[in-house]
């Protein structure tokens, strides 16, 4: 317990989490998302399945991960000593290392395409064939594997220089600069002529659409958003002293992740308008759409549009990296504090497996399918009902509210607990029950 590290101040905790919460998930599925269920109607909705449920999961994992100081297990194992609850600790050190497996294949692929953006491969005279290049690439196996490899060790480089030196100061510097990135697109993708009909796309109020299909969607969105019910806000909360206050970050953090999404959509959709294309989610707008709009884009100027596509796949890769380091730091301290593994020999040995996972899903397109839907549509779900009962019903009160007011000491917060806690123990398990099980039948 003694060598344990703490993040350094408030803005080192809201950096970190909002680090984790940043990546992907903002960038290619939120913009998305957001046109396919009624615009700024689904914002609204999305808003509202952050804050009265997303963040009651959020301040639940931040509860048991600060009151212990311990992994998601240890925490467990702690508060509900030889219980089954023990399981959840697993399951939770067990998730994010699968997510780390096939996240990172991705996270090698902006490698490449930050490679194929610095080498100019986005131009005018190949327009044609530049939505063909991830089949290529994709094709070529050993290239997808060593752009993987590079990824998973850039991640466990991070992590295994420490909590303070590695992960703190990583996020602390790149999640600033993210946002810059990301607004320095948004205003160039808003100026570009026909960029209007994106901005409708992500505004324009549909209620119609609000089916519960759409909450579903909402839900699920906001807590892979938040990377909650995979115990790394558990882990990075651990390591958060004990006169931070937990309501302050963990609003910190989720303001942060939803300003990102917003500003996402906005870099995005509007180019993707712009140049007439039908807006799709995932891989395909992120390595095809957009590299097709770039190359188009280099007709105003070949410097200008490969400096946009350096700085939006540098904002991915950095993007997921302050993810995946999360992802990895909840199985490295689980090992180095359950199992007496050094950090190093820890970060080596869910490095070797993340990679092994990842070569499956590399080699096999229906790995890679099968483990994003186990986590993203089901264990993360899990996770988070999981935790809300947890600290709803297991716990007792008086240590919940002791946790999230810091013994009584910070007074809004005193006064916000008979709310939170309303939240944390029946709002947020019964709508995360009523939109699991409706969308396990539909
Ligand atoms: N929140 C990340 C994203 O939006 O891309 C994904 C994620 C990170 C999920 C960490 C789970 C996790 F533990």
């Amino acid at each position: 317990m003694s060598g344990r590290e703490n993040f350094g101040s408030r803005a080192a905790v809201i950096m970190a989490m909002a680090g984790s919460a940043i990546g992907l998930g903002n960038i290619w599925r939120f913009p998305f998302i957001v046109g396919q269920y009624g615009g700024a109607a689904f914002i609204l909705v999305y808003i509202l399945c952050c804050f009265l449920l997303s963040l009651p999961i959020l301040f639940s994992e931040s509860v048991i991960g600060r009151r212990t100081h311990k992994n998601t297990f240890g925490a467990m194992e702690a508060l509900a000593p030889r219980s089954s609850w023990k399981w959840l600790g697993l399951l939770t050190v067990v998730s994010p290392i699968i997510i780390l497996s096939y996240y990172s294949v991705v996270g090698g692929w902006s490698i490449e395409y930050l490679f194929k953006s610095v080498t100019i491969q986005f131009r005018p005279d190949n327009a044609e064939i530049v939505t063909g290049m991830f089949g290529e690439f994709a094709a070529s196996r050993a290239k997808v594997i060593a752009c993987l490899l590079l990824f998973l060790g850039m991640t466990a480089g991070i992590v295994f220089a420490g909590v303070k030196k590695g992960i703190e100061r990583f996020s602390k510097i790149t999640i600033p600069v993210l946002f810059v990135l990301v607004l320095v697109i948004a205003v160039y993708s808003l100026t570009l002529p026909g960029a209007g009909e994106g901005i409708r796309y992500l505004v324009r109020p549909d209620f119609s659409k609000l089916t519960p299909d759409a909450l579903a969607a909402a839900l699920g969105q906001s807590f892979f958003s938040l990377s909650l019910g995979v115990g790394t806000m558990l882990t990075y909360s651990s390591y958060v002293s004990k006169d931070e206050n937990l309501m302050a970050s963990g609003v910190g953090t989720a303001v942060s992740d939803l300003m990102f999404a917003i500003f996402a959509g906005f870099a995005i959709m509007p180019a993707v308008f712009a140049s007439g294309i039908a807006p799709a989610a995932g891989p395909g707008l992120v390595f095809e759409t957009l590299p097709y709009i770039f190359a188009k884009m280099g007709t105003g100027g070949l410097v200008l549009s490969a400096a946009v596509a350096i700085i939006f796949f540098i904002t991915i890769l950095v993007a997921a990296l302050t993810s995946s380091i999360s992802m990895m730091e909840v199985g490295v301290a689980y090992l180095s504090e359950e199992k007496g593994i050094s950090r190093t020999a820890a970060t080596a040995g869910i490095f070797i497996f993340a990679f092994m996972v990842g070569i499956l899903c590399v080699l096999r397109g229906s790995v890679f399918d099968f483990l994003d839907k186990l986590c993203s549509n089901f264990l993360l779900t899990l996770g988070a009902l999981l935790f809300s009962l947890f600290v709803g019903w297991k716990m007792k009160k008086e240590d919940v509210k002791d946790e999230l007011t810091n013994g009584g000491t910070l007074h809004t917060n005193v006064k916000l607990f008979p709310i939170i806690y309303f939240l944390i123990k029946y709002v947020a398990p019964v709508s995360i029950a009523v939109i699991f099980i409706s969308g396990l039948v539909g």
